[in-house]
């Protein structure tokens, strides 16, 4: 496998990775239609991609959408990035910024949907600012999101879970589905057909996966 510093001079010679340096990445807020996908198809996102394998697996399944993986690590985005310019696959983009930054890319009413898969717990209440679903990253994806615009989390964290459910409730923001084991659920979501690599591993460990999805309005 190609070394970290290689992955990253694969990434700056790559058109489907957004990062600094590159034309788009300050020239793209509200026009990810009309200068990247090239096409009017709906917009969603992926919070913390990871290596991009759910960001690719979605694009795949969902051709006439358009799918924006975005991470700061770009060694990971790397695998996302090759797997889709190795299969021919164009409606995808893997955008290498900071989740709090988000609003220098993308206009108001840009997205019609937030998927968050598996962000990083912290469980310290001192880190609770950091979680992707406390108040500021829930206030970001509310100005980005269409009105009607769904957004999704999958985790393994029980505690991450109820943390959104109560943030979510006490902003009065609208719950629509959430189990605390999706596997076991009846619930009819494309999001039982495919796995992200975190998951995968989850899983192996016998974890039950959370799921909830909510609109803001
Ligand atoms: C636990 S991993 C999950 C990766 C992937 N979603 C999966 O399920 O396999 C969390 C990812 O979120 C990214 N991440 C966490 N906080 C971030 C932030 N504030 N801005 C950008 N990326 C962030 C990390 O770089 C990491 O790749």
């Amino acid at each position: 496998m190609r070394n970290k510093l290689a992955r990253f001079e694969d990434n700056k010679n790559t058109q489907n990775v957004i990062e600094e340096g590159k034309d788009l990445f300050n020239n793209i807020k509200g026009k990810w239609k009309s200068e990247y996908f090239k096409n009017d198809n709906p917009i969603i996102l992926e919070i913390g991609c990871g290596c991009g394998k759910y960001t690719y697996s979605l694009a795949t399944m969902f051709p006439n959408k358009n799918f924006i993986g975005v991470d700061i690590k770009g060694a990971r985005i790397w695998f996302g990035s090759q797997k889709c310019l190795n299969n021919n696959i164009y409606n995808v983009a893997f955008l290498r910024t900071r989740i709090e930054h988000l609003d220098n890319f993308f206009a108001e009413d840009e997205i019609d949907e937030i998927i968050i898969t598996f962000p990083d717990p912290r469980p310290k209440k001192s880190e609770a600012k950091k979680r992707l679903t406390s108040p500021r990253f829930l206030d970001l994806y509310k100005h980005i999101i269409k009105r009607d615009g769904i957004v999704y989390l999958k985790t393994d964290d029980f505690n991450l879970f109820e943390y959104t459910l109560y943030v979510i409730k006490a902003y009065n923001f609208k719950p629509i589905i959430f189990t605390t084991d999706l596997y076991s659920s009846n619930i009819d979501s494309y999001h039982k057909d495919i796995k992200t690599d975190y998951e995968e591993k989850y899983i192996e460990q016998g974890a039950k996966i959370k799921y909830l999805s909510f609109t803001f309005f």
